[in-house]
Parts: C-alpha cells; sequence; structure tokens
C-alpha cells in the first residue's frame, strides 16, 4: 500500500448526511445529475473512458458471452458497447437511478437497439434475476458506489452461469508519491472546476472524489473478490494507474 495514502472506511463515505442509507441518497445525487453525467465523465477523464470501456469490454470476446447484465448501468454506454463489440443475444442494464437509466433509453432508442437492451431498477444487492441467467456481467464505474459490497458480489455470482464473467471498470487514485500526488491536485482543482461549471450539486462531485480515494483498489478487491466466489482472470491498470479493469471468474 503507498505510504501517503490513508485508508478510510468506504462505507462510510456517503454524498449528503450519515444518518440516511447510502443507497437511497445515491439514487437522489445521480438523479440529480444524470442530465450532466456523460459531459462531465468526458472533461474528467478527458474522453479516456469511452476506450476503457472498449478494450475491457473487448477482454470479454473470448468468451462469446450471449446474455449480459451491466451493473450500475447509468446512461447505458456500456449496454451499448457491449451489444456492439461483443454480438450478445440480449443486454440488461440494471441501476437504482431511474433518471440516469432515462437519458439511457433516449441513447439506446437512437441506436436501433430497443429490442436488444433492457434497462431496469434494480438495486445490485437485491437483483430479482433467476439463478445462473446470465453468461457475463460488467460494471463500468458503478462498484465504488455499492453499499453493501460483499452482498452485491454475492448476487452477481447467483445470477452468473458456473464460469460466467465478471468485468469491473473502476477509477482510483494512483499508488505511487508524485502520481499520487498529482493526481490528488488535479481531481481537486480541476475536477471541482469543471463539476462547479456543469452541476449545481457540489457535494455529488466531492462525493465522486472521496469514493475514489476510499474505495480498495487492486490486492485489497481482488481478494475481495475471491471471498466472493471469484477467481481472477485479468488485472490491468490503464493510463498510469488511474482506472483499473478487474476479469474474474465465477468458480
Ligand atoms: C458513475 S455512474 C456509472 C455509469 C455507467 N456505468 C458508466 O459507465 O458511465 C455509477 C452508477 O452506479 C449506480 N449505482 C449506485 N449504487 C447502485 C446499486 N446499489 N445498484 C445499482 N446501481 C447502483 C448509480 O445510480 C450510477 O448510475
Amino acid at each position: 500500500m503507498a505510504k501517503n495514502k490513508t485508508v478510510v472506511d468506504f462505507t462510510k463515505v456517503k454524498p449528503y448526511n450519515q444518518d440516511e442509507e447510502k443507497t437511497a441518497q445515491l439514487a437522489r445525487m445521480f438523479n440529480t445529475i444524470s442530465g450532466k453525467y456523460d459531459q462531465f465523465n468526458d472533461i474528467m477523464t478527458w474522453g479516456l473512458a469511452r476506450s476503457w470501456r472498449r478494450t475491457s469490454l473487448l477482454s470479454l470476446k473470448q468468451y462469446n458471452p450471449k446474455r449480459i447484465l451491466d451493473i450500475a448501468a447509468g446512461t447505458a454506454d456500456m449496454c451499448i458497447k457491449s451489444y456492439k463489440f461483443l454480438n450478445p443475444d440480449h443486454v440488461t442494464g440494471v441501476d437504482i437511478s431511474d433518471q440516469m437509466l432515462d437519458m439511457g433509453r433516449v441513447k439506446v432508442e437512437k441506436a436501433g437497439l430497443s429490442d436488444k437492451i433492457d434497462l431496469q431498477v434494480q438495486d445490485v444487492s437485491a437483483m430479482t434475476f433467476a439463478d445462473g441467467s446470465y453468461d457475463a456481467a460488467t460494471i463500468a464505474f458503478g462498484i465504488r458506489n455499492f453499499e453493501k459490497l460483499d452482498l452485491s458480489l454475492q448476487q452477481i455470482n447467483r445470477v452468473l452461469t458456473t464460469g460466467g464473467h465478471l468485468l469491473i471498470l473502476e477509477m482510483n487514485e494512483p499508488e505511487k508519491g508524485l502520481l499520487f500526488k498529482g493526481y490528488q491536485l488535479y481531481t481537486k482543482v480541476f475536477v471541482r472546476m469543471t463539476s462547479k461549471l456543469l452541476s449545481s450539486d457540489k457535494k455529488a462531485y466531492d462525493y465522486l472524489q472521496a469514493s475514489m480515494h476510499a474505495f480498495p483498489n487492486g490486492e485489497r478487491l481482488i481478494n475481495i473478490l475471491s471471498q466472493n466466489g471469484f477467481k481472477l482472470n485479468k488485472y490491468r491498470k490503464f493510463t498510469f494507474g488511474v482506472c483499473s479493469m478487474y476479469l474474474v471468474e465465477k468458480i
């Protein structure tokens, strides 16, 4: 672990207050920023999120998944890219924010994929799908928000078929000293400036930064995944380690 990074309990990092459930606060927060989310995501990642999504999805191609579940689907970028790159029979996207999904539905319709992609309001920790319903699941920039991380991973494990794959893409702070300091400065100044320009909900962007700092990444996340029934196939860092990809398999 990096010497200059303090460990914060990620379950305590919430957008608005400590009393209310984190999931309810997050649904509200993402509803509020849904109209600006894509723009913010592009600016904050210098457009790199698009190539991170693409490259990570291509790692699933060799398994030829036919039923794909995208968790924390948001505005449906991952669902649409999954369909285009992996050619499955169907993609289901779930999210707790109905307004993020509404933005996604417009994009799905524009892409002419309404009969191939369906978007549902569901909390990952209490999904209603039958056991073994999916060949692959994906989570892009969503896992660090999950209030009940173990339960959520157990649910994902349950709805995947044995040998099915889970692909996780998540932003994190680089581990090493100088890069870590530089990245902190970048998020403090640039991201805060952008968030002020794009949104009235300043707390939302403070939360995004704080959750990135607190969420376990690398070995710590790989251990959590293995405690919840997954074995690691591939771990890869993108762009100086500001984004990581984990490809794991249900055992
Ligand atoms: C940063 S956005 C990512 C959206 C999208 N996957 C992307 O690639 O841009 C995180 C999403 O996670 C969703 N989310 C947070 N907690 C969730 C939960 N418990 N179950 C399902 N979705 C959740 C939020 O509503 C939000 O849309």
